[in-house]
C-alpha cells in the first residue's frame, strides 16, 4: 500500500504532493502559487526556488508596484489570479462593487488527513485514512475574497483531486463571471498533444488527437449537460507519447453541466490547462457569508502511454466514484423494449418479448419509453409518473409479477427531469419550467426541462418517482434525459443573477439523483441522455452505468466505445446487441460482430428477439451462456486497447488497417479473453497477427475459443490443435501474436479465451 504524502519544505515555500509514482510541486512565490513540477517521482530541493525565473521579459509589466525586480510574465502559475504580468486567462474572474479586479495572494496553509467534502456536489470517496490534502488559502482582505485551493492525494494512485471554494467575508456583494476548478501550467517541456472526445447524438466520443499551437482552444459544452459533443474529460501528451509508453496527463470534472476546457499556449511555450463549470454568460453572485464550490477536478498523470492514464482512471471511478455497493457487483444481462417496439406495444408484445429474453439467459427485463399515462409518442405526459395500464395490461405490480415468474428482474424507463406541456403536471404548474420570467418556453423533442433549482419543484418529482419505485419490484432504472437546456433561466433568479440558473439546474438534478438513488439503493440505476449526453464523472458517482450511445451499430459502437474507453471502464458502458439492418446506420452484420461489439460494455439485447433467425438466437443464447461465466473478468478485469490501425501501418494497407481489438486481463488469476472485429470486411483478406499485451513473458498460456463463436480462424484452430486448444507463451503472444485468418459474415469477429497454466 503506497501511503500518501505531502512534504512541506522552505517554512511553506515549497509543498511536495506525492503521489504513487508522481511528485507535483508548488512554490509560493511572492504569494502566487506556482506549479514547478508535475511528472515522476523525484525529491525536490529547496534550491529550486531560488532558481525560478521571474525577471521581466522586454515588454511586460510588473505585479508589484515597489519592486520592479520581477513579473509573473514568464512565471508558471498554479490557480493564477488576474495579474499585470501574466496576461494568459486566469482562473477565476471576481469583481465586486469595491473592486474591479480582485487578485487575492496565499495567506495560509494546511495539511490534513482526509479530503474536504462538497456540499451538494459529487466528490471522489475515501476514508480519512486513505488520502492527505494540502490546502492553500489565497486573499485579497480588501475585497473581502478569500480562497480555499486543496490538493488531495489518494494511496495507491496518481490521480489528485483538485478542489476551490470561494468565500465572501466581506460585506459587499462578489460576483463570479469564471470559477476554474482546476488552471495550471506546464513548464516548456514538450510540444504538447491534446486527446479529447468530440461527437453528436448518435456519435459520442469520437477521439481526436490533435497539436496545440500557439494561441487557446477552447472546449465544452453550453447545453446545461456535459453534452454529446464534447465530454468534461481530455488528455495531454507529448507527441512522442504513444498507447503504451511516455507521458501523459488527464483531467476528468465531476460535473454534468456547462463546463470549459482552456488550453493556451504562449509566447514562451508555456501551456495554461485550465478547466470547470459553466459556460458563456455563466455567473454567481456571492453574498456576504456565502461560499461558492467548484465541482472536483481529478488530475493525472501516468507515464505508461495513454494506456497508462485510461488504467488509472478506470480504477479511480471504479473504486472512488460509482456507487460503492455496485463496486465489483455482476451487471445484468438485459434485455430493453426500445427498439423491439418503441412506443407500440401492448401486454402480449411485452410478454412475449420477456419470454424470449428469458429463453435468451437475459436476467433483466426493461420497459423503455411509452408505459405511462397518455404516452403513445413524443409529444405528451412526461412528469405524469402513473402507468397505463390499460396498454400494461394490469399493474406494474403485475407486470414485475409476471417477468417474475420468468426469473427475470424488471426494469423502467423514467425521465424525471423533464416535464410535456401536454401532461397533468404542466396543466398544474405551467411555471415549473426552466425559463427566465417572460421569456419564450422553447421545446425540444416536445418537451420542457423543470426548473429543478427550485426546491418545491424538486420534492414534488421526488415524491413522484418514490411513488412509481415504490410500486413494483424493481431491479433497474434507466433515467434518461432527451434535450438540452436552451436558454436557461429560472424564475426564482433577478434579471441580473439568471447567469446562475443552468449551474442551479444541475445542482437540483444532483439533489434529485442523490434522494432517489439512496431511497433505493438495491435498484441498479443507468443513466442516458438522448444516449450518452450526460456521461461523465458527476453523473456515475450515483447512477453506476450509462448508456453510451443511441447507435447501436457495431462498426460504430467500436467507435464510441473505444473513444469512451479512454477515461470509462467496461463496468459503466451499456452496450446492446440489436436488429439488422441497424437503425440508426441502415448497416446489417451478422450475429457474431454485434456480438463482439456488445462485448466491450454491458452486454444487452434491444431488438425484437422473436424476430432473430434460429441460429443467431441459438448463438447468442451461448454467448449469454458464456458471458455469465466470464463477466466478472469482462466488467472489471483490465481493459487494454490493442495495437491495430490505430498504431500500425496508416497506409490502409496493413492487414489491420479496418480492424478493432482489445482484451481483458485478470494478472492475479492469468485469464484472459481478447476480442477481436473486421470493421470493413475485404475480398481475400491475408491472415494477421494480433499482438496481446499485459501478459507475463514467461508463463504458457492456454488459447481456446468459447463455444459460442463461429469466427475466423476457429475451424483452424481447432484443426491445428484437436482439442480446441493450443499453447503459446506470453512471449510469443505479445511479440509475433495470435493468428487471424479473417473471412466475411460472422467471420470478422472472433474471441479467444487464455488461461495461463
Ligand atoms: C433516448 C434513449 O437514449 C433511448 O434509448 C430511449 O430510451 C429513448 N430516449 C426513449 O424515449
Amino acid at each position: 500500500m503506497n501511503s500518501p504524502r505531502i512534504e512541506v519544505m522552505a517554512d511553506g515555500g515549497l509543498f511536495h504532493i506525492q503521489g504513487s509514482s508522481s511528485s507535483l510541486t508548488i512554490a509560493n512565490y511572492h504569494g502566487l502559487p506556482l506549479r514547478l513540477w508535475w511528472g515522476s517521482r523525484f525529491t525536490p530541493s529547496a534550491e529550486a526556488l531560488a532558481e525560478i525565473r521571474s525577471d521581466p521579459p522586454p515588454y511586460s509589466v510588473c505585479d508589484d508596484p515597489d519592486d520592479t525586480s520581477w513579473s509573473s510574465a514568464r512565471l508558471h502559475l498554479d490557480y493564477a489570479p488576474p495579474l499585470a504580468g501574466d496576461r494568459k486567462a486566469p482562473a477565476f474572474i471576481a469583481t465586486s462593487t469595491k473592486a474591479s479586479i480582485i487578485s487575492p495572494r496565499i495567506s495560509g496553509w494546511r495539511t490534513y488527513e482526509g479530503r474536504p467534502t462538497l456540499a451538494g456536489l459529487p466528490f471522489a470517496r475515501a476514508e480519512a485514512s486513505e488520502v492527505r490534502t494540502l490546502e492553500l488559502t489565497l486573499s485579497d482582505p480588501e475585497a473581502g475574497l478569500e480562497l480555499a485551493l486543496s490538493y488531495t492525494v489518494f494511496e495507491d494512485s496518481d490521480i489528485i483531486a483538485h478542489n476551490v471554494t470561494y468565500r465572501n467575508k466581506g460585506d459587499s456583494i462578489i460576483r463570479l463571471s469564471r470559477a476554474s476548478s482546476f488552471a495550471f501550467d506546464f513548464a516548456p517541456r514538450h510540444s504538447m498533444e491534446l486527446v479529447d472526445l468530440e461527437g453528436t447524438w448518435a456519435r459520442e466520443r469520437m477521439a481526436r488527437r490533435s497539436a496545440l499551437t500557439p494561441g487557446k482552444k477552447l472546449i465544452g459544452s453550453n447545453l446545461g449537460v456535459s453534452s454529446h459533443r464534447f465530454s468534461p474529460v481530455c488528455a495531454l501528451l507529448p507527441a512522442t507519447t504513444t498507447e503504451a509508453s511516455g507521458e501523459a496527463w488527464g483531467a476528468s470534472l465531476e460535473w454534468s453541466g456547462d463546463w470549459q476546457f482552456s488550453f493556451e499556449l504562449d509566447e514562451f511555450d508555456c501551456l495554461r490547462w485550465s478547466g470547470g463549470p459553466g459556460a458563456e454568460g455563466f455567473s454567481w453572485e456571492l453574498g456576504p457569508g456565502e461560499t461558492f464550490v467548484c465541482p472536483e477536478a481529478l488530475l493525472g498523470w501516468s507515464e505508461e502511454g495513454l494506456s497508462g492514464l485510461s488504467d488509472q482512471f478506470h480504477e479511480f471511478l471504479s473504486r472512488r466514484i460509482t456507487p460503492p455497493r455496485w463496486r465489483g457487483k455482476a451487471r445484468p444481462i438485459l434485455v430493453n423494449t426500445w427498439e423491439a417496439s418503441y412506443f407500440d406495444f401492448d401486454a402480449q408484445g411485452l410478454d412475449d418479448i420477456a419470454r424470449q429474453a428469458a429463453r435468451l439467459g437475459a436476467e433483466l427485463f426493461v420497459l423503455d419509453d411509452g408505459w405511462f399515462s397518455r404516452r403513445n409518442d413524443a409529444t405528451s405526459s412526461l412528469g405524469d409518473w402513473w402507468p397505463n395500464e390499460a396498454k400494461l395490461g394490469g399493474s406494474l405490480e403485475d407486470l414485475a409479477r409476471r417477468v417474475d415468474g420468468l426469473g427475470l428482474g424488471l426494469g423502467i424507463w423514467i425521465e424525471p427531469e423533464m416535464v410535456s406541456p401536454n401532461s397533468d403536471l404542466f396543466r398544474a404548474h405551467p411555471d415549473w419550467c426552466l425559463v427566465a420570467p417572460g421569456a419564450p418556453r422553447h421545446r425540444g423533442r416536445e418537451q420542457l426541462v423543470l426548473d429543478l433549482g427550485r426546491p418545491e419543484v424538486r420534492e414534488e418529482i421526488k415524491g413522484r418517482v418514490r411513488a412509481l419505485l415504490s410500486s413494483a419490484r424493481f431491479a433497474y432504472v434507466k433515467w434518461d434525459f432527451n434535450r438540452p437546456l436552451g436558454l436557461p433561466g429560472s424564475t426564482l433568479l433577478p434579471p441580473e443573477r439568471q447567469g446562475e440558473a443552468s449551474y442551479r439546474f444541475t445542482l437540483g438534478a444532483y439533489d434529485l439523483f442523490k434522494s432517489i438513488t439512496s431511497t433505493f439503493p438495491d435498484i441498479l440505476f443507468e443513466g442516458c441522455a438522448g444516449g450518452g449526453g450526460r456521461m461523465d464523472y458527476g453523473t456515475l458517482s450515483y447512477f453506476p452505468q450509462y448508456w453510451a450511445s443511441d447507435d447501436t451499430d457495431a462498426v460504430a459502437r467500436w467507435a464510441i466505445q473505444g473513444g469512451a474507453g479512454l477515461f470509462f471502464p467496461p463496468c459503466v458502458i451499456g452496450s446492446h446487441v440489436s436488429a439488422v439492418p441497424n437503425h440508426q446506420t441502415g448497416r446489417s452484420l451478422g450475429m457474431m460482430p454485434r456480438l463482439a461489439a456488445a462485448l466491450g460494455g454491458i452486454l444487452g439485447f434491444e431488438l425484437d428477439l422473436a424476430l432473430l433467425e434460429a441460429a443467431d438466437f441459438a448463438l447468442a443464447a451461448e454467448a449469454c451462456n458464456w458471458y455469465k461465466d466470464w463477466r466478472s473478468l469482462l466488467q472489471f478485469g483490465r481493459r487494454v486497447r490493442l495495437p491495430t490501425a490505430a498504431e500500425g501501418d496508416r497506409s490502409g494497407r496493413s492487414p489491420f488497417a479496418d480492424d478493432a481489438a482489445w482484451m481483458s486481463v485478470d494478472e492475479a488469476s492469468g485469464r484472459a479473453v481478447v476480442v477481436w472485429s473486421r470493421l470493413r470486411a475485404t475480398a481475400n483478406p491475408g491472415s494477421a497477427f494480433l499482438r496481446l499485451r499485459c501478459l507475463e513473458k514467461e508463463a504458457t498460456y492456454m488459447i481456446s475459443i468459447p463455444p459460442f463463436v463461429r469466427g475466423p480462424g476457429s475451424s483452424t484452430l481447432a484443426r491445428k490443435s484437436g482439442a480446441g486448444t493450443r499453447s503459446l507463451s506470453g512471449a510469443e503472444l505479445m511479440r509475433r501474436g495470435l493468428e487471424i485468418l479473417p473471412g466475411t459474415g460472422d467471420a470478422t469477429a472472433i474471441v479467444f479465451e487464455l488461461q495461463r497454466v
